[in-house]
């Protein structure tokens, strides 16, 4: 496996070597990431991940700074995992100079939910994206495989990827949960034993929405609202707990229907911000 800092030494890496499926990543890799890696792996010549955490994407408060670096474990696991190529550059490889230019996502989608609680995390995220697409594929034809725990992250890079005719087609992965329920994530590692036993309930609270969503006399406001007063009641801070159509994270028209709805939570235990969503 090479591990290349550089977009010049990037390219090298992948010259002659094929198509590329990627699998970008903040690093801090858990077996949700695997999961991702390992359906990559199939769906190109050549499998890259990117380890890089993002500044463009923390608001001043949020944790950048502490985010866990963890480049040699990391390693270990994508190469155990079959993994060609860890593209890991530094915040200068990348931002050579301040990033002045950046990728501006539909407000209609990016503004509302992660948007609205984290503004311009969406822009953050679709400029480090562009970026670490154009230094894979260099405008060449590949996948990327993206996680559906972030799901309104991959509506927003669909909706860029189709909007700029990029040549990369956007696979999502299941959630992967730990056997209680709680969906993997990086910032688990900052649960204490107290809190990680009492973080499976987001889900719990979005399955019981989900149900109740669909119930004939269904009042959606109402229910959001019992949903994060229940999880308040427990030590959360909800930012929402919501329900909303999957093709465009609207509030549902009309009677909610099956298999048309998406419940999305993101709630804060302690100091650690955790999100979820269900599809149903
Ligand atoms: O989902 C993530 O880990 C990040 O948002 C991503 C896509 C790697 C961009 O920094």
């Amino acid at each position: 496996m090479d591990l290349v800092h550089t977009i010049d030494d990037l390219r090298a890496a992948l010259a002659g070597r094929g198509r590329p499926s990627f699998v970008p990543t903040m690093g801090n890799l858990h077996d949700g990431h695997l999961a991702l890696v390992r359906q990559a792996k199939p769906l190109g010549d050549v499998l890259v991940a990117s380890i890089f955490v993002n500044r463009l994407q923390f608001l001043p408060t949020e944790d950048f700074d502490s985010y866990p670096r963890t480049l040699q474990a990391d390693c270990s696991r994508l190469e155990a995992e079959g993994c060609d190529v860890v593209f890991a550059p530094s915040e200068h490889d990348l931002y050579p100079e301040p990033q002045r230019f950046t990728i501006a996502p539909d407000p209609r989608l990016a503004d509302l939910l992660e948007g609205h609680f984290r503004p311009g995390f969406f822009t953050g995220v679709c400029t480090v994206v562009m970026k670490l697409f154009w230094a894979v594929f260099g405008g060449a034809p590949g996948t990327a495989v993206f996680g559906r725990k972030d799901y309104q992250q991959q509506m927003v890079i669909r909706q860029m990827v189709r909007q700029f005719a990029l040549p990369v087609d956007i696979v999502g992965a299941d959630i992967s949960r730990a056997p209680d329920g709680l969906a993997l994530s990086s910032r688990n590692a900052y649960l204490s034993p107290e809190e990680r036993a009492e973080a499976v309930q987001l889900s719990r609270a979005l399955q019981a929405l989900a149900q109740a969503a669909l119930r004939p006399d269904a009042d959606l406001p109402a229910l959001e609202a019992a949903a994060a007063q229940a999880l308040r009641a427990r030590g959360w801070q909800p930012d929402y707990l919501t329900v909303r159509q999957c093709s465009d994270l609207q509030p549902p028209q009309g009677k909610p229907r099956q298999g048309t709805l998406v419940a999305l939570g993101a709630a804060r235990l302690g100091t650690t911000r955790l999100i979820d969503n269900l599809e149903f």
